[in-house]
């Protein structure tokens, strides 16, 4: 190079370091370099959007059931202004311009502040674990629109995971290994901790978030050691780990089945022929399978119901494992992430079930059956206590039998499916950390379950919340908001992004939230926030104190959900 290239050469460079430091939509990771947009929020507040940045190498061919691995570094520009992937999920609903692909290991960064502008105060981070059961649900913004949790100042990752068989499919023996969908998101967590402060976000600063099944993750989160230092504090929106429904005790069972579904002849037991099959046979399949639950395993208090491909207790000997110990104990011990929670459960979860045809007569037929049945197979009770625990669990609802008396079984199943086992997750952790429980009892339209009422039950559907904290479909049938509506919006984002900001919801006096101070609840205090059209503090939610009673009489220790 002769002396003038030379210089060409070095103006080249300045010009391009100044481009990145004047470009605020070019972000430079350790991978390489992604270009995102700017966007405009409804109240016209700029931001700054970054969609599927991939977070790990795409889990194909040999990598399909393997654990999350590192990308591989970039060359050029990566486009991140659109969200086109999403995982392979059971098909209960369609998302726009998206396609479900085994290359889906990816997650979305909004922030307020410009990239690249140091001369800010980094901000709070909320990271979202979206629901759909383990095997259904996505990131992306088609599903949940992040604006309205920027205009609070505040830096939203959303993530995909692996789901379902995919996902959760394990033979418990580190052939296929465990929980990989847990593990997709430990990987997210830590490019979140490592990376965020390039869009002015503070990884001192990190909440992770989610509700139903992925309000169950992030209490397995809280319970890993491996997540130590990942995050400081935690939202669970109807959701717990503690819950029956979050863990698989026959996933090695089920991993054959698969197998022997997807071929007859399959007749082997061995892993390894089965990693086989499963690796030559085409995702979509694996993922429309026709598994179902058997006798005796089920997850479901209803024989038959329930989802497989869930997560697991791992044997805490093999290589990468993430979940290692009982997901109930170590809420009564304390050996959890010691974080302060925000958790809580809408006030009838079971409205949105409800809905489906006949569903809540079938409940009520099984359940009168045989009153055992209302207890499910995850207690060790002796059959006897748990017809007497089973009678005393409908008598909290009804003198009468469910099918004489419907609205009983749909509160009876709010209660065990989601509010029982979140207020439990509340009382044992209040013992370790700050707590702060509630119940959204706000009915409006946004909540998209508006008018839909079901046998007489009122109140608040499983879901419903997220209508308000998300711009998302659900929110909006085209006409004018409701102007309750918006102010409980602002109410829940200024709750929420105040204890991602403060650890602590209400830290001074606000007139939108009726000067309302959120009390932590203690072991011997059960006290939540009611949001309702106003918010007011109050003491013993729901039918919980009921429930402990005939669960703590009859449930031999030591328990291994509630
Ligand atoms: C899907 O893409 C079309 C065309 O770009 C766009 O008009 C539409 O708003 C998109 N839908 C969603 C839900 O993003
Ligand atoms: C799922 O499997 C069923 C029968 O096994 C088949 O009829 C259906 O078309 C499949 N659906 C998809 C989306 O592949
Ligand atoms: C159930 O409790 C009995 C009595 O304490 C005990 O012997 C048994 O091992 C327990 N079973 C399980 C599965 O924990
Ligand atoms: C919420 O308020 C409405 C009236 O505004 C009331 O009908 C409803 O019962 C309240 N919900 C709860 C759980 O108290």
């Amino acid at each position: 190079m002769n002396c003038r290239n030379v210089i060409i050469f070095i103006l080249c460079e300045i010009c391009l370091s100044i481009a990145h430091v004047s470009d605020p939509t070019l972000v430079t990771l350790p991978e390489g370099q992604i270009k995102g947009q700017e966007l405009l929020s409804p109240k016209g507040i700029v931001y700054y959007g970054f969609q599927q940045i991939p977070y790990a190498a795409p889990p194909v061919g040999e990598l399909r059931f393997k654990p999350p691995k590192k990308h591989q570094k970039w060359t050029g520009v990566l486009d991140t202004t659109k969200n086109t992937k999403i995982c392979y999920k059971i098909n209960s609903y369609e998302i726009a311009n998206t396609t479900q692909t085994e290359d889906c290991l990816y997650l979305n960064v909004f922030t307020p502040l410009k990239p690249g502008d140091s001369s800010k105060t980094p901000l709070g981070v909320i990271v979202w674990i979206h629901g759909g059961g383990f095997e259904d649900g996505s990131g992306v913004v088609q599903e949940y629109k992040p604006q309205f949790y920027v205009e609070h100042n505040i830096v939203v990752v959303t993530m995909n995971y692996r789901l379902s068989v995919l996902g959760f499919l394990t033979t418990g023996d580190g052939v296929i290994p465990a929980n990989l969908g847990m593990k997709d998101q430990h990987f997210a967590l830590k490019w979140v901790k490592k990376n965020i402060h390039l869009f002015g976000g503070d990884p001192e600063k990190i909440t992770i978030s989610g509700e139903s099944s992925g309000a169950a993750a992030v209490g397995l989160h809280l319970i890993s050691p491996k997540n130590r230092g990942l995050f400081r504090a935690a939202i669970l929106q109807s959701g717990t780990a503690i819950a029956r429904w979050t863990r698989q005790d026959y996933a090695r069972f089920y991993a054959f089945e698969l197998g022997r579904s997807l071929d007859p002849n399959f007749d082997s037991f061995e892993p390894e022929e089965l990693l086989k099959l499963l690796q030559n046979t085409p995702a979509s399949k694996l993922i429309n399978n026709s598994v179902t639950t058997a006798p005796g395993k089920q997850t479901s208090l209803i024989e038959g119901e329930g989802e497989i491909w869930l997560p697991v207790i791992e044997n805490p000997h093999l290589e990468g494992a993430f979940l290692t110990t009982s997901f109930y104990k170590p809420f009564t011990t304390g050996h959890i992430n010691q974080v302060p929670i925000l958790i809580g459960f809408n006030s009838e979860e079971y409205l949105l079930g409800a809905l489906e045809p006949n569903a809540p007569e079938n409940r009520a037929k099984y359940f009168d059956k045989d009153l055992s049945s209302l207890i499910g197979n995850k207690y060790n009770m002796t059959k006897e206590n748990k017809v007497t625990a089973g009678r005393k669990l409908r008598q909290i609802y009804t003198d009468r039998t469910f099918q004489e008396d419907i609205p009983a079984v749909i509160k009876f199943t709010s209660d065990e499916v989601f509010t029982t086992p979140t207020i439990r997750h509340a009382k044992l952790q209040s013992s370790y950390t700050d707590v702060y429980l509630y119940q959204f009892s706000y009915k409006g339209k946004m909540g998209g379950l508006n008018g839909m009422q079901v046998a007489g039950v009122t109140g608040v559907g499983h879901a419903e919340e997220l209508g308000y904290l998300w711009d998302a479909p659900l929110s909006s049938d085209g006409s004018p908001d409701d102007p309750q509506d918006l102010v409980t919006r602002q109410r829940l984002l200024t709750l929420w992004t105040n204890f991602v900001k403060y650890l602590n919801p209400t830290p001074k006096r606000d007139s939108l939230l009726n000067n309302v101070v959120w009390e932590k609840l203690t072991r011997n205090n059960l006290v939540y926030l009611d949001i309702n059209k106003t918010l007011e503090m109050k003491r013993n939610p729901k039918e919980y104190l009921k429930w402990e009673k005939v669960l703590d009489t009859y449930a031999i220790p030591p328990l291994s959900n509630y």
